[in-house]
């Protein structure tokens, strides 16, 4: 018999996580446009403590997809970061994350880039280890659960390809990439 006691399950709102930061010109390039990687690592973060408060265990990024950056980002703007969990499995979740530009003398709001990361939940010695289930309470957050299920099948379907294509081949490790 399978002795694992599952996790209970938690509404995402519970875990859901909002960050803001100045940009500065530390965080451009040249034309003071914002980084790509220094956004990415605001998401990385801020996904990752959705992760952490969902879960109540250490997580690791396995899969970051669907990244778009759609507009740009200047010094002075506010990066403004909303995360939520859109669905678990046995020992990994989706977060979503959603950037907003916001420009405080104007005051206008623009979506500027969104992705899905997943997270595994691990012990101290790197064991995957079981998560709650997410328990969607509105319609927008039910809509995310049905979807992130897709996105799963894709992300292990590629996985699985690109495993059995390096198992053909039998590649060197020296030269794997
Ligand atoms: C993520 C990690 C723990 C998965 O380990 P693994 O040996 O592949 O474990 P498993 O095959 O048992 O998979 C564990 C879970 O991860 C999921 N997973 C693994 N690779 C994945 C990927 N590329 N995309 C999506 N999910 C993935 C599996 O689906 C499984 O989830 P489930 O239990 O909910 O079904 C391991 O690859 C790792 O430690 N990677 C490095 C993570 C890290 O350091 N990130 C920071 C960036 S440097």
């Amino acid at each position: 018999m399978d002795s694992e006691v599952l996790p209970k399950g938690k509404p995402p709102s519970a875990s859901a996580v909002e960050m803001m930061h100045l940009v500065l010109p530390n965080h451009a390039n040249q034309l003071g446009n914002l980084l790509g990687g220094q956004l990415m690592q605001w998401m990385d973060i801020a996904a990752a403590l959705v992760a952490m408060r969902h879960a109540g265990k250490v997580c690791v990024t396995a899969a970051v997809d669907s990244i778009s950056f759609l507009e740009p980002i200047r010094v002075g703007h506010i990066v403004h970061i909303l995360a939520s969990v859109n669905r678990a499995f046995r020992t990994s979740l989706e977060v979503g994350v959603k950037v907003f530009r916001d420009d405080p003398i104007n005051g206008t709001r623009t979506h500027a880039a969104s992705a899905y990361l997943t997270f595994v939940a691990i012990d101290q010695y790197g064991k995957p280890l079981p998560v709650p289930p997410v328990e969607p309470q509105t319609a927008d957050e039910w809509r995310r659960w049905r979807e992130a299920e897709l996105r799963r099948q894709q992300r292990l379907q590629q996985r699985e390809l690109l495993r059995q294509l390096r198992h053909h081949h039998d590649v060197p490790q020296a030269s794997e990439h």
